[in-house]
């Protein structure tokens, strides 16, 4: 049988904590321990202190109902006392985020995150599995930094860029000169439904605070290489990029227009995303896509209602790839949000911690 790690959820009543909750219902691997929230929720079980905001599709898991939420600042050592590694995303400042993040780190508990703050941080990895576990390795200049044996912060990349750069990723042997990239966003990446964000329904808003920067520079971080004591960016291509929120629950679509210094055939495109696997397939984690890009041959796919739960949420998917008259190709990208792109790409990441042995 294979190692079991126990497992704490910090935002735990939140969007993305809910997610975690709920993918952590049964995991083969990881066993919740433990939840915590802020100090309005502590003290209260996890399903009089979440009341109505349960988002899910899926009845709130039997096992969490009953927890009694800590609080995630006050109450840090007992948690960490509970716990092999712990998953975070909380709605909190910038700064408040770093603080917390490295308090768990330097108590020896491996920290997963979902949040922003530590992406730019040169010794903190932020990974997609398939494209760059290499990143991993510069978990031990960061320990080195924290003082710790054990703990350390790995993070997971902003949800949007989920959409394409796995898309683009398998192309970059073709030389990719640069990239436009409009975003399609669902209302749950903003952590709302149509009920808490009624302003959304028959409209669309065309700003995300901060999030045209992210979709940008992150990729640059995810392309770059580990160089000493730190992840050096890499210095292309260029992305440039503009990020909408639509009246949609769930998946962010991507609308890519691309050029190439060798330019490919459709054909070589379609063959790159068909044959392109990373390191969660080859390790067969639990959460890992089988076939990481799904390509799909109709017109109109694909959609975020209809494609989203491809492969529970996990695969990315892909459509409409043409010629263009100003850039090389251009295609769609769908990929779920809060899935792939945030609880489920963390889970993902922490099987992939767990079989590298990073959380012994
Ligand atoms: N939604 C997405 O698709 C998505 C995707 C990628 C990344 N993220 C990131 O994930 C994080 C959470 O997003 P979300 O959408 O889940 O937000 P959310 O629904 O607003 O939930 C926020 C969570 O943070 C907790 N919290 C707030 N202040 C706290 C404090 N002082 N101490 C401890 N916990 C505190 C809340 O607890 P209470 O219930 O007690 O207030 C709640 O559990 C954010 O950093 C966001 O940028 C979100």
């Amino acid at each position: 049988m294979q190692k079991q790690y126990k497992v704490g959820v910090i935002g735990a009543t939140g969007m993305v904590g809910q997610r975690f909750v709920t993918l952590l219902d049964g995991h083969p691997l990881f066993q919740p321990v433990a939840l915590a929230a802020s100090a309005r929720s502590a003290g209260k079980t996890y399903s009089e202190a979440v009341g109505n905001r349960w988002a899910m599709s899926v009845p709130m898991p039997a096992y969490a109902k009953d927890m009694v939420l800590l609080d995630a600042e006050a109450d840090a050592e007992k948690l960490a006392s509970l716990v092999d590694f712990v998953f975070c995303a909380v709605n909190m400042k910038k700064e408040e985020i770093k603080a917390l993040e490295e308090k768990y780190a330097k108590l020896e508990v491996p920290v997963v995150s979902n949040n922003s703050a530590h992406r730019a941080t040169p010794d903190v990895p932020m990974v997609i599995p398939e494209i760059n576990d290499d990143h991993l390795a510069v978990i031990a200049a960061q320990r080195r930094r924290l003082g710790t044996k054990r703990g350390f912060i790995a993070v997971k990349s902003n949800c949007s860029l989920q959409s394409y750069v796995p898309l683009l990723h398998p192309l970059m042997k073709f030389g990719i000169k640069c990239a436009a990239v409009t975003t399609y966003q669902a209302i749950s990446g903003a952590g709302k439904t149509f009920e808490t964000m009624p302003e959304i329904v028959d409209n669309i808003i065309p700003f995300i605070g901060g999030e045209e920067q992210k979709s940008e520079e992150e990729p640059l971080k995810i392309w770059g290489s580990v160089e000493g004591d730190k992840i050096v960016n890499a210095k292309g291509p260029v992305i440039t990029s503009q990020c909408l929120r639509v009246p949609v629950s769930d998946g962010h679509t991507a609308a890519v227009f691309v050029s190439f210094e060798k330019k490919p055939s459709k054909e070589e495109i379609l063959s790159a995303w068909k044959e392109f696997s990373g390191a969660p397939q080859a390790l067969a984690l639990p959460s890992a896509p089988k076939q990481f890009i799904h390509y799909f041959e109709e017109d109109n796919r694909p959609q975020a209602k209809l494609d989203r739960m491809t492969e529970n949420g996990m695969a990315v998917c892909a459509g409409r790839l043409r010629e263009d008259v100003l850039f090389d190709y251009k295609f769609i990208g769908l990929s779920h949000n809060t899935l792939r792109g945030a609880a489920g790409g963390a889970v993902l990441l922490a099987e992939l911690l767990a079989a590298k042995g990073y959380f012994d």
